[in-house]
């Protein structure tokens, strides 16, 4: 299952990440979190020391190998230059597996039973539709070609602000969480970024962060209605996390905010052939936009029809 965090700077979406990510791994779930933000907190969030979290590979500066293991022998993609961000896995193409024995995963950090992985520091530049060399373009690539199942996630943690909707990266998601602090600021993105998933059929719910009361649940829902799904509280115990406490455990009903979020996720159907269509769609509209001019070649062959994830 694919998860992303979302949600406006300072609303708490690394934490919740990482909190989710060890809630799945103390249960002994299989997860992959994926650090995609602009400035790289996840590692620090799960645990790993400065040094240690420095040190996790860089996905980013390592897209030329990624892009050439993942094509395989896909005649449909010519060289590792031609396939780009949003290029569609198709016959002949590698497929990942969450946690698998590839050389994507080889890039990833092992933190407390999780692989992380890290696309690097990157740039607003990197962001829009128009960047050939997009940082986050890796985790799209990687997203495009992992098969998951129930009871496997990949949770990533994205870049703040809605200018991150330019990339087809935000339609990848089995259900996408949406922080917000029950403040003006922080319930001001919902109309902005529900408006957005459901256009693109991404499902979106709103989690609640850094509440302090019922009247802050109250504001919450007038704001967001039936999409607030779960909500977590000023927390004494990420207060300690982030003061190198270890073994303080999280807040009862943090805890059962998280197992909601989980319920959330595993209740979600997928729908493949939905998922490899939205991939085609994105990959012909960024074909025509700019990277045919960028690579040379119609990159709209790259699409093979007769694709189906092995579900
Ligand atoms: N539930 C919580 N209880 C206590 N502190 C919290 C909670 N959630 C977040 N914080 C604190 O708020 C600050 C911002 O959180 P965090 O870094 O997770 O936000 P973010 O949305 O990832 O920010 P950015 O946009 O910069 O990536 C951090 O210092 C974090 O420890
Ligand atoms: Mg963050």
């Amino acid at each position: 299952m694919k998860i992303a965090f979302v949600g406006k700077g300072g609303s708490g979406k690394t934490t919740l990440s990482s909190l989710f990510v060890r809630h799945l791994a103390a249960r002994g779930l299989p997860v992959v979190a994926v650090d995609a933000d602009i400035n790289q907190h996840l590692g620090v969030a799960l645990g790993l020391d400065d040094d240690r979290a420095a040190k996790v590979p860089a996905l980013g500066e390592r897209l030329t190998e990624i892009k050439e293991w993942l094509r395989g022998d896909n005649p449909r993609i010519a060289s590792a230059a031609a396939m780009v961000k949003t290029t569609p896995p198709g016959a002949g193409s590698r497929l990942l597996r969450p946690r698998g024995d590839d050389p994507v995963h080889a890039l990833g950090q092992e933190v407390d039973g999780v692989t992380l992985l890290a696309t690097g520091p990157f740039s607003d530049e990197d962001l829009g539709v128009a960047c050939y060399h997009s940082k986050t373009g890796a985790v799209e690539l990687y997203l495009n070609h992992l098969v998951d199942g129930p009871g496997e996630y990949v949770v990533v943690d994205m870049t703040a602000g809605a200018d991150t909707f330019a990339s087809g990266l935000f339609t990848r998601f089995d259900l996408m969480f949406l922080v917000a602090e029950p403040t003006r600021k922080g319930v001001g993105v919902y109309r902005q970024y529900t408006e957005y998933a459901r256009d693109f059929d991404v499902a979106i719910k709103v989690v609640g962060n850094k509440v302090q009361n019922d009247d802050d649940v109250a504001y919450l829902r007038d704001h967001v209605g039936d999409d607030l799904l779960a909500w977590v509280g000023q927390s004494a115990a990420v207060r300690a996390f982030e003061q190198g406490r270890a073994g303080v455990a999280l807040e009862d009903a943090n805890a059962a905010a998280l197992d909601a979020m989980l319920a959330a996720v595993d209740a979600r159907a997928k729908d493949w052939d939905a998922y490899f269509q939205q991939a085609v769609d994105f990959h012909i509209k960024n074909a025509r936009s700019w990277a045919n001019r960028a690579v040379g070649a119609n990159l709209e062959e790259q699409v093979d029809p007769g694709f189906r994830y092995p579900a």
